[in-house]
């Protein structure tokens, strides 16, 4: 049994997080995604538009997605490894060698970003377009 676990905030989800995870799956017999909560990604200093919960329940509704869980610090990563037995860390190549030293306790992999796709293009396409409208604005 071959688990695979990955990283990220997957707001406004797309194409390019759809692939990743799709990759990811295949290269094991489950795939665990860690995304970040909100209090996490505000210590980042970034806001996403879809809630932690929001945005959980789109990434579990993702075939190739067989768990969810929170990523709530920096250094849960190691924690994660050995609780799930993961066996392969993945990430997209904009984040090419930020993790090398889990190797010591699995396989580490980049995967290539998808071109010319990224929640923050989406944010700011769409604020282009509606330019009275605060995208930034979370939904209640
Ligand atoms: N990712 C990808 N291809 C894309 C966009 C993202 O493979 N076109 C991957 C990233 O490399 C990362 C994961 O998806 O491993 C989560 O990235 P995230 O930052 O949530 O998505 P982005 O669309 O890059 O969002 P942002 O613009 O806010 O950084």
């Amino acid at each position: 049994m071959k688990t695979i676990i990955t990283y990220g905030t997957f707001d406004l989800f797309h194409f390019g997080h759809v692939r990743l995870f799709k990759r990811l799956r295949a290269l094991g017999d489950k795939l665990i995604v860690a995304v970040s909560t909100d209090e996490f990604n505000a210590l980042k200093g970034k806001a996403a538009f879809f809630s932690y919960l929001q945005r959980a329940e789109i990434v579990e509704a993702c075939k190739y997605v067989d768990m969810v869980v929170p990523e709530t610090h920096w250094q849960q990563k190691a924690k994660d490894i050995c609780k799930h037995d993961i066996s392969i860390f993945g990430m997209g190549d904009d984040w090419q060698g930020e993790f090398d030293e889990l190797s010591i306790l699995c396989d580490v992999v980049y995967l290539s970003r998808t071109g010319e796709i990224s929640s923050t293009e989406i944010k700011n396409s769409l604020a282009a377009k509606m330019p009275n409208h605060d995208i930034n604005k979370v939904q209640k």
